[in-house]
């Protein structure tokens, strides 16, 4: 690994460190979370980072609110005694999601279907832009996960189940977010995460939910935890993700590692610990894979941030947890809430010894070293006139771009698609078809994503009506009176995040069926348009389609769907993922039965426009 910063660089470092106190030192190591950092602290404490979880928006929920936000906090951190600016992070995993108005990019899983790193380089850039207008410098994304088990909430933010385009697609991303070079004003530090097979947990071993309670008294759980968090762990909530790895080092190393090596060769300076374990040992405690395989015997010379309140799973005494999990390689805590009681710990830590204040400055230097590689030190703040850039025309063409390059046609009976424009009425069903929060998914304002118009953009109906204007019928329920020679029934899973999205039952809802069912019996030549974070066990169904289309999680630019699907661009998505034929055939195994294959997708005619 070339080293980050020139030797004037790096003697910056060791000059700032060898001025700072250990209260400065532990404060660099401190993020909290932006509602829960006291007016005043960041300067008090010299506090290294500050972040926005989920949702974690100001109010209003606006581009220049962001920017105000992160400015006033920098504002903070430049009064402390050694002035050292704030690095503030967020979650923009596809597209700066968090803020209403962004450009909200397909998923992960459907860009691992176009293959395309040049336009996942062109997004990572798109995104930093759009990023970097807030005042943020420091995106927690790309995840390099490799999703084993697709019942994982967190499957659609895997680009693929194959490791070198995951490798392939994470660099270009890196590079898109860095820009020209690590300090130009508009790049944005990646987080390459989770590390390490955050991916590869066997189902029922999350430990995040204390089932054991819930099963004693759902009464009680539904009065605890309310009634729709506890139907979603009866569907599987929280029961993979967090959970154990239990596979060999052979297999941690030939399917996991290899993105993160790629990464650091391409120059990442941050790394996310996951909330997973390997063989019973949580990660945050994990030295052998932080420290002697992720530092020594990678090279990584970025920091390692622990992922939110995750140092608190490592052990049930806090201050055993912070020891265990900063000698083991954590450099930077997301605490996210008592700051004060993290800050007090580690320094108890330091003063017994516990912890060598060698450990604290080998973080520090690290934390600092990505800091002064960003140029921090010497523009703190982002160009405003970078706003132009949220949500712009340009940005939301590109997202239509990696839309209809992320579709992935796997059935077209008798070429029904592409449709005509110019024959007879179209039936479009489903609300999923109407639905900005279907066609986005999680991560999108708020931590599990919703329905409706969450922000602006193009939905799947808006495209078909643009692209034949006056041949498109719509219901959302299916009810209707006549017949149609194509109907095309929109179905999407409901949006979630991590955990939350854990699913033992991958098949289409009754409703789903029921919704299909009505426009079979309506219509000559049935396509399915379905939006999921994942392959779907549809096995039984699809001889009744005539077309199939996976459209993944398209983001807000909707009308890269109708644009393929009426033929003004090709169908050149391929899968990213094997399909599997029924839930005996997860997780993925080598004598499992696959309805497809990680490579398939058909292929369709343009219609040259006459
Ligand atoms: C979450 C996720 C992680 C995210 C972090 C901050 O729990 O595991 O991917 O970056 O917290 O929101």
């Amino acid at each position: 690994m070339t080293q980050p910063l020139s030797a004037t660089g790096q003697q910056f470092v060791a000059s700032l460190l060898s001025s700072m106190t250990l209260d400065e030192k532990i404060g660099q190591m401190t993020q909290p979370e932006k509602n829960s950092v006291k007016a005043g602290d960041i300067a008090r404490l010299s506090l290294g980072s500050v972040l926005s979880g989920g949702g974690g928006n100001p109010e209003p929920n606006t581009p220049m609110a962001w920017r105000a936000m992160v400015e006033g906090f920098q504002q903070e951190a430049l009064q402390s005694r050694l002035k050292i600016p704030l690095l503030y992070g967020v979650d923009a995993v596809h597209g700066h999601n968090n803020v209403v108005g962004t450009t909200i990019f397909p998923h992960n899983i459907a860009l691992g279907a176009t293959r395309d790193a040049d336009l996942v380089r062109r997004i990572g850039r798109a995104t930093a832009l759009e990023v970097a207008a807030t005042g943020v410098r420091w995106d927690f994304a790309p995840a390099v996960s490799i999703p084993q088990d697709i019942r994982w909430g967190r499957t659609y933010e895997g680009y693929s189940q194959d490791p070198q385009v995951v490798s392939e697609l994470a660099v270009a991303y890196i590079e898109g977010l860095r820009g020209e070079a690590w300090n130009s004003p508009t790049s944005v530090l990646p987080s390459v995460k989770h590390f390490v097979a955050d991916a590869a947990a066997t189902w029922g071993t999350s430990k995040r939910v204390d089932r054991q309670a819930l099963s004693l008294d759902r009464t009680l759980a539904i009065a605890k935890m309310g009634q729709g968090f506890v139907e979603l762990l009866d569907q599987g909530a929280w029961q993979i993700d967090q959970g154990d790895a239990l596979i060999d080092e052979a297999t941690l190393r030939e399917v996991h590692l290899p993105p993160y090596k790629a990464a650091i060769d391409a120059g990442a300076l941050n790394v996310m610990a996951s909330y997973s374990s390997w063989n019973g040992l949580k990660m945050h405690a994990h030295q052998y894979l932080l420290t002697d395989v992720l530092k020594q015997e990678l090279g990584f010379q970025g920091f390692v941030v622990s992922d939110w309140e995750a140092i608190d799973q490592v052990h049930e005494d806090f201050d055993r947890a912070v020891v265990l999990s900063i000698n083991a390689g954590i450099d930077m805590v997301m605490v996210p809430f008592d700051y004060e009681r993290f800050i007090a710990s580690l320094k108890r830590a330091v003063q017994t010894g516990e912890v060598l204040e060698a450990r604290i400055d080998d973080a520090v230097r690290r934390i600092l070293t990505a800091k002064h590689a960003l140029g921090l030190f010497e523009q703190p703040y982002t160009d405003p006139a970078l706003l132009e850039a949220v949500g712009s025309e340009a940005h939301r063409h590109l997202a239509r771009e990696a839309v209809r390059k992320s579709l992935v046609l796997l059935k077209n009976e008798g070429d029904v698609l592409p449709l005509r424009a110019d024959g007879p009425e179209i039936l479009v069903a489903g609300a999923a078809a109407d639905d900005i929060g279907a066609q986005c998914g999680g991560w999108t304002i708020s931590w599990m994503g919703g329905h409706g118009n969450v922000t602006p953009g193009t939905s799947i109906l808006e495209g078909f009506q643009q692209a034949a204007p006056g041949k498109v019928h719509f219901s959302a329920d299916g009810e209707v009176e006549r017949h149609y020679p194509v109907g095309v029934v929109v179905v999407a899973e409901e949006p979630y995040a991590e955990g939350m999205g854990d699913r033992a039952d991958l098949s289409l809802s009754g409703e789903q069926l029921a919704l299909i069912e009505r426009v079979r019996g309506r219509c000559e030549r049935l396509v399915v348009v379905l939006l999921s974070g994942r392959p779907l066990i549809i096995t039984e169904q699809i001889p009744q389609w005539d077309a199939l289309v996976a459209a993944w999680l398209p983001g807000s630019e909707g009308h890269g769907v109708a644009e393929v699907l009426f033929g003004q661009f090709p169908f050149i998505g391929r899968l990213a993922f094997d399909w599997p034929a029924s839930h005996h055939d997860i997780p993925r195994r080598a004598d499992a039965q696959y309805l497809f294959r990680i490579g398939d997708g058909l292929r369709s005619g343009v219609v040259v426009s006459s």
